[in-house]
């Protein structure tokens, strides 16, 4: 048996604090010790409640420090890295200039999605985040190439093939009998194996056929465990296409509840512009969401309305969604969530914005029952957070009298600069300082 213990600022959720005033939902410690045995969490409390537990070990003593779950980015492309900060499109266009592009260039070559993919990873620990929910490209090859480099980190991970047969540049088109084949080959291969999930991922309405989508759906029925990835209502654009495409549809959700794709184990990026029968339709159906602020900012896409999704009781967690997103950090991505409330006139708590980015996320991803929180038994994946990371962080923190005006400079101000570790599985996968 192999015990490790931490001790300092320490933060999780037990359940979501916009929903909830129960004690016992925010667990925050001025001074806490974190305990974690043979790669999961064994004990949380103050010194004195772990006293017995570390009496014989050294307990590391960070001060100036928090420590929380590792994030959860719920939505992101790995293979858009590479053209991450294109300059000057909108979401249809920015897909023909540089998305296309991006994936035909790693479809070409293998060894560049391997690489790809393992910077990728890298990146994702660098920040934090030590589970994401991830797009790869069209062909088998670059998932198996995300998948096999996130087995070597041991990260609770999930992706999947792209579907996508129409509209689209023709390296990048599969068909729908090729896009079901492949897609249930690919389950096979990889749901369950170490931490790896899989999830069916049709791009989105405009670039499947009607057949593809239903193909989609029989997956989700022969493999209940894996989930639906794809996009929705991101850009008024898209929404006018999708419905001129499925003219049977009563609005874009519609296309996809048409095929069998509205399910408990669906995750929707976006859904920036959601008429109020959807975002019913998303909470009937326990859907979620992956709110993408910084990628809805740099594409013009729209401002999305989280307090209605929140009033809903929509599943929603918070995505990067690189390279239309502008960071991998789940700061910048808490940071331009709280700008856009912010615009619709509503704030975004710290505790909010911090529950999405963890708790949150790891419950639209269905990862709950092994991450997100520091329930005992839990996969210890967290984060060892520097609090005096720039001069200017740890300047305003001095002036921050309460654990929440903490959190919300963090959020504000923190960056990857402010990752000092990152563990996974109660092994040390990233350290700033080595
Ligand atoms: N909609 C369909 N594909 C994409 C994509 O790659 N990025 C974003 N942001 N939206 C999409
Ligand atoms: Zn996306």
């Amino acid at each position: 048996m192999s015990r490790i213990a931490f001790r300092s600022k320490i933060l999780h959720f037990n359940d979501d604090p916009a929903h909830t005033g129960a004690p016992g939902t925010i667990m925050a410690y001025d001074d806490g010790v974190l305990v974690v045995e043979d790669g999961r969490i064994a004990a949380l409390g103050t010194p004195e409640e772990m006293a017995d537990l570390t009496r014989h070990i050294k307990v590391q003593h960070v001060p100036d420090a928090l420590i929380m779950p590792g994030f959860v980015d719920a939505h992101v492309h790995f293979p858009q890295v590479d053209m991450i900060a294109s300059y000057g499109k909108h979401l249809l266009d920015w897909l023909d200039h540089y998305a296309f592009p991006a994936e035909i260039g790693l479809t070409r070559f293998p060894a560049r999605a391997r690489d790809t993919a393992a910077f990728f990873l890298d990146e994702l620990l660098r920040n934090g985040t030590t589970s994401a929910l991830v797009f790869a490209t069209s062909h088998a090859h670059t998932v198996d190439a995300l998948f096999n480099e996130a087995l070597k980190r041991n990260l609770r991970l999930i992706s999947g093939k792209v579907m996508m047969d129409v509209h689209a540049p023709d390296d990048l088109l599969d068909t729908a009998a090729s896009s079901y084949a492949h897609s249930k080959a690919l389950i096979k291969k990889w749901h369950g194996k170490g931490r790896l999930g899989y999830a069916v991922t049709p791009r989105f309405a405009l670039t499947s056929t009607e057949e593809q989508l239903e193909l989609a759906g029989r997956l989700l029925h022969e493999f209940p465990g894996v989930l639906l990835h794809t996009h929705l209502c991101e850009n008024t654009d898209e929404i006018a296409r999708a419905t001129e495409l499925f003219p049977k549809a009563c609005d874009y959700l519609d296309v996809y509840k048409c095929a069998g794709l509205l399910t408990n184990r669906s995750v929707f990026a976006h859904g920036v512009h959601l008429s109020e029968d959807e975002r019913t339709a998303l909470a009937s159906a326990k859907a979620a969401l992956a709110h993408c602020p910084t990628s809805n900012l740099f594409l013009g896409s729209g401002l999305f309305d989280l307090a209605a999704t929140q009033e809903a009781g929509i599943t929603l967690g918070l995505g990067s969604d690189v390279g239309a997103g502008t960071s991998l950090s789940p700061f910048a991505t808490m940071s331009e969530a709280y700008k856009v409330a912010q615009l619709r006139g509503h704030s975004l708590s710290p505790y909010d914005a911090f529950y999405l980015a963890t708790l949150g996320g790891a419950r639209a991803l269905h990862i709950d029952r092994h991450v997100g929180n520091f329930i005992p038994g839990n996969e210890a994946d967290f984060v060892v957070l520097d609090l005096a990371a720039t001069p200017l962080l740890k300047r305003r923190l001095g002036h921050a009298n309460t654990f929440e005006q903490m959190l919300f400079a963090l959020m504000i101000l923190a960056d990857d600069r402010v990752v000092r570790q990152t563990w996974v599985a109660g092994k040390l996968a990233h350290d700033r300082d080595a």
